[in-house]
């Protein structure tokens, strides 16, 4: 075949993957809701003779390329919700569903990965193991990774690899790098109880506001005063609701908020200062505090030979890397890498908006780009495990 031959059916199937990602983008759906979404990606699939593999998940799908030689399993997952975001892009693809969007870019990982099967797919005899191919659903509300873990499909998997896009790096680049990268996202509710009264009689109560706010004022010392200066945490409180008069004390305030750390021994040390700040403060103003956890993903750390991996990989795509800085946002990719070794990594797709604005775009060019490294990754982390790197992995 020729070059040019080749250069024209890659632009097809580049073509063929941007109207993949302009479909989903119109109809995007939320967390555990993605029936239809899961019936799109299984037809494409078929459409190439990919093999479908039932695991029991309600929404999201599995897929596997390869196996055809003997060699290890390495899973590449991409993530395939929406959120509740009315778009405000003007894009003629914009979504048709009221209130639903694709703000965060996982209708453009979904494509790419469709687009790595079927290049893995055309190349299935050399391949030397199994490629597992996971959609998985509810990655925005941190659900989804464990229940595709719980449904058995990450098990005889070696290595696991995923990718956010990043509005802020140019096309053609990838951000990589062992360590942290993604922060762990606990959320919280603090229930203070006090004691109701005539607004006029104070000391007849014991007012849950005043000590709400001694509460939220002293929060702010335990980043600036317990977390060591070369590690980092955010602490932030975003809803306060008390009170229904402006004649009475209520007795009760509730407050929510969340908590990020990038480290596993910063987190359990912001966790328990938290509660111990709440109930201590509550308990000097005469009223008691419990602390609710809503529990997030841990931190997203990346294994270093796998990032070496990647490195190889990306060079061989023709890619330009970075060393990216960390996110304090949160992503359940972590809860995979829990359980084997994983590689999380940013791929430039020069937004004009940041994550989950209602305005996000990204540059489609990035989805051919995407492609080639993961379809790179592949081959290469399954010649390099396959071939007793699976120890130093
Ligand atoms: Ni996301």
């Amino acid at each position: 075949m020729s070059s040019e031959q080749l250069a024209s059916i890659q632009e097809t199937d580049d073509a063929k993957f941007i109207q993949i990602r302009r479909h989903l983008h119109q109809y995007p759906e939320l967390s555990n809701e993605e029936f239809e979404t899961t019936q799109a990606i299984r037809s494409w699939l078929a459409e190439a003779g990919i093999r479908i593999v039932d695991y029991p998940l309600a929404t999201g799908i599995i897929a596997e390329v390869g196996g055809r030689r003997e060699g290890p399993i390495i899973a590449l997952r991409a993530d395939i919700d929406a959120l509740p975001v009315q778009e405000e892009t003007g894009l003629p693809y914009a979504s048709k569903i009221p209130g639903k969007m694709h703000a965060c870019g996982h209708d453009f990982h979904t494509a790419a990965l469709i687009g790595t099967a079927y290049a893995l797919k055309a190349i299935e005899e050399e391949l030397e193991g199994t490629v597992r191919f996971i959609f998985q659903p509810a990655e925005e509300r941190a659900k989804g990774a464990r229940q595709v873990i719980d449904s058995g499909a990450l098990t005889g998997v070696r290595a696991i690899f995923a990718m956010h896009n990043k509005p802020d790096l140019p096309v053609g680049t990838v951000g990589i790098k062992g360590g942290p990268l993604m922060a762990a996202a606990d959320g919280f509710t603090v229930e203070i109880e006090g004691k109701g009264s005539h607004a006029a009689v104070p000391d007849a109560g014991l007012d849950p506001i005043v000590a709400a706010a001694h509460v939220i004022t002293a929060l702010q010392s335990i980043v600036s005063r317990n977390v060591n200066a070369l590690q980092s945490a955010v602490i932030s409180v975003t809803k306060l609701h008390s009170g229904t008069a402006w004649n009475v004390i209520p007795d009760k305030a509730v407050l929510d908020g969340t908590i990020r750390t990038f480290d596993e021994q910063v987190r359990k040390q912001v966790l328990e200062r938290f509660t111990q700040v709440v109930e201590g403060v509550a308990a000097a103003l005469g009223t008691s505090a419990k602390v609710d956890w809503i529990g997030g993903p841990p931190p997203v750390h990346n294994d270093e030979a796998l990032a070496q991996l990647a490195q190889d990989a990306a060079a061989a795509a023709g890619l330009q890397t970075v060393v990216p800085v960390p996110s304090p946002a949160g992503e359940d990719f972590a809860v995979y890498q829990q359980e084997v070794p994983g590689l999380f990594v940013f791929m430039g797709t020069a937004g004009t908006q940041e994550w989950h604005h209602p305005a996000f775009t990204l540059d489609e060019a990035a989805i051919p780009v995407s492609i080639r490294f993961f379809t790179e990754l592949a081959v290469h982390a399954l010649k390099q495990l396959g071939h007793g790197g699976g120890e130093q992995l």
